[in-house]
């Protein structure tokens, strides 16, 4: 197969949700029909089970298992799919961030009964940043739900994007008949099978005013039917796949994870209308994944948590070219040539060594404390992919060395806890103090002890109230300046250098927005 071909059948995308939507269940189900798994229940996934939240070594241990599961790749009518998956926990929410960054398309898991979460919304807002195309299955239509047109204007409004239903479901909960597909034009009949591994019954309905949809669902919600479809046609403009690749369009499936229906359907349009491996931005210039040479970056570092097994996983998506093993490649922020003899790919539960990797797929890279999110690896030149911000993060507590002959320890267990991505380290400009600025409050937890089992460096935390932190800069030099010495107490530096404003309140952040204009407030490191 030619490098053209193989990108052309290459869907690399994640499945969001708030927790408890179905994410993990939708995954699994996915991975039925690709044939990579055989019975249900076989995904670990990085889902954290409840009740384990005060244990955060479980939760850990948890992510270490996930580690396999992390990418998911399978084949499915010569269509090689590898989902990214993300942790369920929002704690690990940056986790999650940034492995949008490395996708070309999004599926967004909705509760039918709950509509559009809080993280859910939270999540679009990242996929917004880089016109992530996405699509919407709304799930556990087996349980009494949400009025389908209710849900679809919900999800416009909360998610700010555009839908256009692809299926349309006959009622909900104890009366779900199933599934009118406007797509296929035509019926999927509910069954309630778990251990379906083929989808339900299927009816070709071309035209809805057939006597043949009273037969199968009766005349009543036949008729109820009849007057949905006709009410989305007239509402809703024909679905335009190009919207929907600019970001602009989500197209809507319902169905029922669990009960695996609804999912062919979803999996079959994914297929035909989800993106295959897109450009990539540098600073420098555009990557189109057909050019020759390879290039890619890291996205994601994944630490061991057990202690006689102490390397790295670092995750590398391939933008362009063809990557091969043992071949020498760049490494842009050191400038070393490095080859790795074991770069590992992830088809469903194995992790296997591989031989190359083409644009769109993830290869896993050993490694010992030498990358960082964000490093480059190319043929030669000297490429930085961007799109791979950090986050301006919400939680924030002083760290201060509790032993003092461990100075060097700290600042080097800190110093790669930050490559790694697992926070954030700022300056105060007003005491020098430093300050660990994370997404998530169990994240201190982790810090502490993976300074302490790992660099042998002990911690202790001070709290200190910030509402955000945020990345300022201005053309307007003299008002940035003002700005900077009228907020000094509140002012920091990040890793780079670079300004930050530490605001107390949202309130006052707003009151900052409102009287210095010319300065611009940025929520992701990248601007
Ligand atoms: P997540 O990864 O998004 O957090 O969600 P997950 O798939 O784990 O699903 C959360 C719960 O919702 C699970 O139940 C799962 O069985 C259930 N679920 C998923 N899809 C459907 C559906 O279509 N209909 C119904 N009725 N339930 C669904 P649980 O009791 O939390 O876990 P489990 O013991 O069943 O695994």
């Amino acid at each position: 197969m030619t490098l053209q071909e193989e990108i052309a059948r290459r869907r690399t995308f994640a499945i969001i949700s708030h927790p408890d939507a179905g994410k993990t269940t939708l995954t699994e189900k996915l991975l039925l029909f690709g044939g990579a798994i055989h019975v249900a229940g076989a995904v670990k996934s990085n889902k954290i089970k409840k009740g384990a939240t005060s244990d955060f070594m479980e939760i850990e241990r948890q992510r270490g298992i996930s580690v396999a599961t992390s990418v998911m790749g399978f084949e499915y009518r010569d269509v090689k799919i590898n989902i990214l998956d993300t942790p369920g926990h929002e704690d690990f929410a940056e986790d999650t961030y940034r492995t949008l960054t490395a996708v070309d398309s999004v599926i967004i898991v909705i509760d039918g009964a709950k509509g559009v979460e809080t993280q859910t919304r939270r999540l679009m807002n990242v996929c917004r940043m880089r016109n992530t195309p996405v699509m919407v299955f709304i799930n556990k239509l087996d349980r009494p739900c949400k009025d389908p047109f209710d849900l679809l204007d919900e999800v416009e409004r909360e998610l700010k994007i555009r839908v256009r239903p692809l299926a349309f479901p006959i009622s909900s909960g104890a009366t779900f008949k199933g599934v009118y597909n406007l797509y296929e034009h035509n019926l999927s009949l509910f069954t309630s099978d778990e251990r379906l591994t083929a989808d339900a019954s299927t009816v070709e309905i071309d035209d809805l005013a057939s006597a043949e949809l009273d037969s199968r669902i009766g005349g009543s919600y036949a008729a109820q039917l009849r007057s949905d479809v006709e009410l989305v046609e007239g509402v809703y403009d024909a679905f335009d796949r190009e919207a929907y690749l600019r970001g602009e369009l989500a197209p809507v499936f319902f169905g029922s994870a669990v009960n695996n229906f609804g999912v062919r359907e979803l999996l079959e349009c994914f297929i035909r209308i989800a993106p295959s491996p897109r450009q990539s931005t540098t600073e420098t210039r555009t990557i189109e994944p057909s050019e020759p040479k390879m290039s890619g970056f890291v996205f994601k570092i994944h630490a061991n948590m057990d202690p006689n097994h102490r390397d790295r996983i670092a995750f590398l998506k391939i933008c362009s070219g063809m990557f091969e093993r043992n071949k020498n490649y760049l490494h842009v922020r050191s400038g070393k040539q490095l080859k790795f003899s074991s770069p590992t790919a992830f088809m469903a539960e194995k992790k296997s060594v591989i031989d190359f990797a083409y644009p769109g797929d993830i290869v896993g890279l050993h490694d010992t404390g030498n990358f960082k999110i964000g490093d480059t690896f190319t043929e030669g030149e000297k490429l930085k992919f961007t799109g791979i911000p950090s986050f301006s993060p919400e939680q924030f507590r002083y760290i201060e060395n509790a032993d003092p002959m461990k100075f060097k320890q700290l600042a080097k267990g800190i110093d790669q806890l930050m490559d790694e991505g697992v926070a954030q380290l700022f300056t105060s400009s007003l005491n020098g103090r430093k300050i660990i600025g994370t997404v998530g409050a169990l994240q201190f937890e982790v810090i502490q002890y993976r300074l302490e089992h790992e660099y042998g460096a002990s911690c202790r935390w001070e709290p200190i109230s910030i509402h955000k932190a945020c990345w300022v800069e201005s053309d307007n030099a003299e008002q940035l300046a003002d700005f900077k010495r009228r907020k000094h107490s509140n002012m920091a530096v990040d890793k780079h250098g670079r300004d930050v404003f530490l605001a107390d309140t949202s309130y006052a952040l707003a009151l900052a927005q409102e009287n210095f204009k010319d300065v611009r407030f940025h929520f992701t490191s990248e601007f």
